[in-house]
């Protein structure tokens, strides 16, 4: 998803700092980048599509001087990719530039009235809307603070905006529906769609809300368009560092996170048992719960709902959250949603907790990041604390969602003690499961599968949603085809599809071992290449990845070889696994 940031301070080198931080930008997935600064008056833009090292290749970000700047990185959704559509944009007269994060939803509306009142367009995107609203406002009188604001009231849809102002040397931040995170740091004042790409200037930060406007002058002032007046806002203070959300010795993100699952799990686990506890009140006072997820925290609810039953013999319904408004007409006052969520930004979890809202509904949310949307417009919130995931594809935030939720559904029936040995106990087993040696033995899987055109996966029961996260984490970084199947439905149907050598993984657990070993046997009889993830060697594995059998923890031990092979199916086949083509770290449209 696109990602902006912003300067504006003492320094004399904006282009540079900008650079810098957009380079820590890059995991949100994008096509073009460009930055913008001010030079005697005049708005300098350099912008093109490409990586961002590319870029600044030629044309050298670093040659923008000055002290107030804008930046971003571009992930397109309206108008292709083109130098033309990159940010920032200017307006008709060159005075204001734009660099934005959302979609203007009424933008050809606003064109055409633009275009009717003499303005030209070089771009198709949505944005270049922006800085010509704010160009026609001034053109009636207004100083660029009102027109911005007047200009922002006329926008629906979404947006994170920054917006600069050659004449008056000004810059103005605003949001309504995309993140948008302020810092302060000695020398200035950093705004942004994320904290890491200042996290090496300042700790401190301000989560803005929706129909914020920050305005940059002598003072920093903040007006809200909603409650229609100047409000303050409270400053947080993060508690990771820059080490923390950068790769260390690892290669890729995604290996270094998937190593901290030996720690991230323990923080998970080490949750304010207070707040489990209150929410537990909420679930036993509920009429009808509802998980509402997107990707691979939809998978987690779904593991839960195994749990629910299995542990609680309760009913929870799960729905991915862009179907979410065709179950609205179930919610009522009683009823409980509650939203997993990373990134706390995902527009479909968002938007279903609006639904869910409107029928006051009680919404509690798990997320990684704090004051994000999510976590603002939820009545309780249970953070995952598993620290910044940088690579676009979720794995330690899986496995820190599941040892949660596993650990709520304990509380829920009075053994929240047991629950917490259960994962402590899990938790030893992790460094076993991230090291080097395991790392080995899957390296000489995925040479067998690297050009494999097909991989299924099955499980049945607990393993089941494994299956789903096993083959969306393959596909997603290998763009090998993968699909997960409880283990009896893959015969009806999609077997005809295996061949002599077609890769089948098998997750076993204790409790389903004789049904899925035979669903394996059927597979293998048809030529499949059957590969075992289980905790002992059975003679229909034709590869054996062991893991420890932890009963209601197994998916969190049994998905992390597989967060291993599919990060290693993507290097060898030469792919970068931090940021997969297409896909977006937070997914803040529809
Ligand atoms: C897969 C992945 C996505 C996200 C999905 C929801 O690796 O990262 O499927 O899980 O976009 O994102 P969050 O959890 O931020 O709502």
């Amino acid at each position: 998803m696109c990602g902006i940031v912003g300067y504006i301070g003492n320094r004399n080198d904006v282009g540079s700092l900008l650079l810098n931080s957009l380079k820590k930008l890059e995991y949100r997935g994008y096509d073009s980048c460009g930055v913008a600064g001010i030079s005697d008056r005049e708005i300098l833009v350099k912008k093109d599509i490409g990586k961002i090292e590319e870029v600044d290749k030629k044309l050298d970000f670093s040659s923008v001087k000055g002290s107030i700047g804008i930046a971003h990185t571009r992930w397109s959704t309206h108008g292709g990719v083109t130098k033309e559509n990159a940010h920032p944009h200017l307006s008709n007269n060159k005075k204001i530039a734009v660099v934005h994060n959302g979609i203007v939803e009424n933008y050809q509306e606003l064109r055409n009235f633009l275009k009717e009142n003499g303005f030209s367009f070089y771009s198709s995107t949505d944005t270049e809307v922006i800085p010509n609203l704010i160009e026609f406002e001034m053109r009636n009188g207004k100083n660029f603070e009102k027109a911005t604001i007047d200009a922002l009231r006329k926008i629906e849809g979404s947006y994170a905006v920054l917006v600069l102002n050659a004449d008056e040397k000004k810059l103005i931040a605003a949001r309504k529906g995309a993140p948008l995170v302020l810092g302060a740091a000695d020398d200035g004042h950093f705004v942004s769609s994320d904290i890491p790409s200042f996290i090496e200037h300042t700790k401190d930060v301000t989560y803005l809300h929706d129909g914020d406007v920050i305005i940059f002058g002598n003072s920093l002032k903040i007006f809200n368009l909603l409650e229609d007046k100047e409000v303050i806002r409270p400053v947080d203070t993060v508690e990771w560092n820059i080490e923390q959300a950068m790769k260390g010795n690892f290669d890729h993100f995604m290996l270094k996170e998937i190593s901290e699952q030996v720690e991230t799990i323990q923080r998970a686990v080490e949750q304010d048992k207070s707040i489990i506890f209150e929410i537990v009140q909420q679930i036993k006072e509920a009429k009808g719960i509802f998980f509402v997820a997107c990707g691979t925290s939809y998978h987690a609810c779904l593991t839960a709902s195994y749990l629910f039953s299995k542990i609680a013999k309760m009913h929870v319904n799960v729905v991915v959250a862009s179907e979410f408004p065709s179950y609205e007409h179930f919610l009522t006052d009683k009823t409980l949603v509650i939203a997993v969520s990373q990134s706390g930004e995902t527009a479909d979890v968002l938007e279903a907790v609006k639904t869910a809202k409107n029928k006051n509904s009680k919404i509690i949310s798990l997320v990684n990041v704090m004051g994000s949307s999510l976590h603002r417009y939820s009545d309780q919130s249970l953070m995952m604390h598993a620290g910044p995931e940088i690579c676009v594809v979720a794995t330690k935030t899986y496995t820190s969602q599941l040892a949660i939720l596993t650990l709520l559904i304990y509380a829920l029936v009075g053994k929240y003690e047991e629950g917490k040995k259960e994962l402590k106990y899990l938790w030893n087993l992790i460094y076993n499961l991230t090291s080097a040696n395991i790392r080995e033995r899957i390296k000489q899987l995925s040479e067998r599968l690297k050009d494999s055109n097909h991989i299924f996966l099955i499980g049945r029961g607990l393993q089941y949603p494994t299956a789903l996260e096993a083959a969306l984490k393959i596909k997603e970084v290998s763009y090998i085809h993968a699909e997960g199947f409880s283990g009896g439905e893959l015969k009806h149907g999609t077997i005809a599809l295996i061949e002599q050598g077609t890769p089948c993984i098998v997750f076993v657990s204790e409790e389903n071992e004789k049904e899925i070993i035979s669903n394996a046997i059927e597979i293998k009889t048809r030529g499949g290449y059957i590969i075992g993830v289980a905790s002992k060697n059975n003679e229909v594995f034709d590869f054996y990845i062991k893991v420890p059998e932890v009963g209601n923890t197994n998916p969190i031990a049994q998905i992390i070889p597989i967060q291993t092979l599919a990060y290693q199916l993507a290097t060898l086949r030469g792919f970068d696994p931090d940021r997969p083509r297409n896909l977006a770290k937070s997914v803040t449209v529809k």
